[in-house]
């Protein structure tokens, strides 16, 4: 899944994104940062770009790119927007469209996506649609964006409905995953990123699950090596996917692991800081597997053996883990319907008959997921 890209980073690697004419390229390394311009340079069709980035980005790392560009001598300013899930609304998106056209932004320039999944979900959308699409470079600067969010083209903004309930799928021209960025973001957010990456193992790949519980320490610690290897296994499984099925209507949805419990706990926690994307994913995918679990898909003990993992990273595992009050169980499977995979008025819900092999089943009974809810808040 490599290739030979005009240009590829000496320290790094680099993975393809098969998508025919809109493949691309996603470049893995340590202080790639500053070969940026090096790799956009190319791909420009004038020497002119524009930055879109957030307030602690720009404070810590927006030199390093700003140095890179004007090595390449590409001309570029920066938007520089607050940082936090708030920003991806739809407020930010029509500052951020007027912004970029009054920095004279063209249809055939491309703007950077300079930061994590908020800053790359809103700038690939405000891309898809500024002129009616203009293209967009993806510079993940947290784990969960670097190993998910800013591959595979899906873009958007929060409405009040729900999270990313407006967007579009637009795939980035290249993406570059500087690992270097990772040693200034918080802990916590490291952590959560992370759920992300072990579910690429616990989706349909047991060997990376076993490699994740082996090395996931080395990976925290810092160790350039393995967080290399965790972030290329991850993109080339989500590349891999997300060549079969771009628009979501089959296999991507596998990458919903724990997402359909995860984004109600998120929604019902306010969406804040309370509990995180990836907290709520690495809840919300022992969810999936104690209920595939209860259902009799799955060998007891799996889930066992997941929790163990997340909680040997820190990350929460169960709902008594969130702290305050949860809203009951028909609240919670409320929130599960806005789910984007919810066809036909039924629920989606991805589920285990092994670690490494899961399904995506369209026929769990709202009333089960309701009963197995209760019995966890009570539990709780
Ligand atoms: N984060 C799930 C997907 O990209 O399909």
């Amino acid at each position: 899944m490599t290739t030979n890209e005009p240009f590829t980073s000496k320290d790094g690697t680099a993975v393809k994104v098969d998508l025919g004419q809109r493949s691309y390229t996603i470049h893995i390394g340590e202080g790639i940062l500053r070969d940026a311009g090096q790799i956009i340079g190319p791909l420009l069709s004038r020497p002119k770009t524009v930055i879109v980035t957030d307030e602690n980005l720009a404070r810590l790392h927006l030199n390093t790119l700003n140095k890179s560009l004007d090595g390449a001598g590409i001309e570029h300013t920066a938007i520089i927007l607050p940082p936090g899930e708030a920003t991806k609304s739809y407020e930010k998106f029509s500052f951020l469209c007027d912004a970029l056209l009054e920095n004279d932004v063209e249809r055939n320039d491309i703007i950077i996506a300079f930061g994590g999944g908020v800053i790359g979900d809103l700038a690939g959308f405000a891309a898809a649609v500024l002129r009616r699409g203009v293209n967009f470079v993806q510079i993940p600067t947290s784990l969960l964006a670097q190993v998910d969010s800013s591959v595979g083209g899906k873009t958007g903004i929060n409405s009040r409905h729900g999270k990313n309930l407006v967007g579009a799928f637009h795939q980035p021209l290249a993406v570059i995953a500087d690992i270097a960025l990772l040693d200034t973001l918080p802990p916590r957010e490291l952590a959560s990123g992370y759920a992300e990456v072990a579910k690429y193992g616990l989706l349909g790949d047991i060997g990376f699950f076993e490699w994740l519980e082996e090395n996931a320490k080395a990976l925290f610690a810092g160790d350039g090596q393995a967080r290399i290897k965790a972030i290329s296994k991850s993109c080339e499984a989500k590349a891999d996917i997300v060549a079969r099925d771009e628009k979501e209507n089959g296999v991507r949805a596998l990458l919903n692991l724990g997402h359909t419990f995860g984004h109600a706990l998120e929604g019902a926690t306010g969406y804040g800081s309370c509990l995180l994307h990836g907290e709520g994913v690495a809840i919300g995918t022992v969810l999936a597997f104690r209920f595939s679990e209860q259902n009799g898909l799955i060998a007891s003990g799996a889930a066992k053996r997941v929790q163990a993992h997340f909680a040997s990273i820190g990350l929460p595992t169960t709902l008594s883990d969130i702290k305050g009050d949860l809203p009951d169980a028909q609240t919670l499977v409320n929130y599960m319907r806005q789910d984007k995979k919810a066809t036909g008025g039924k629920l989606v819900f991805i589920l285990a008959r092994q670690i490494g092999d899961t399904f995506v089943a369209k026929d769990v009974a709202e009333s089960d997921i309701l009963n197995f809810m209760r019995e966890e808040l009570q539990n709780r």
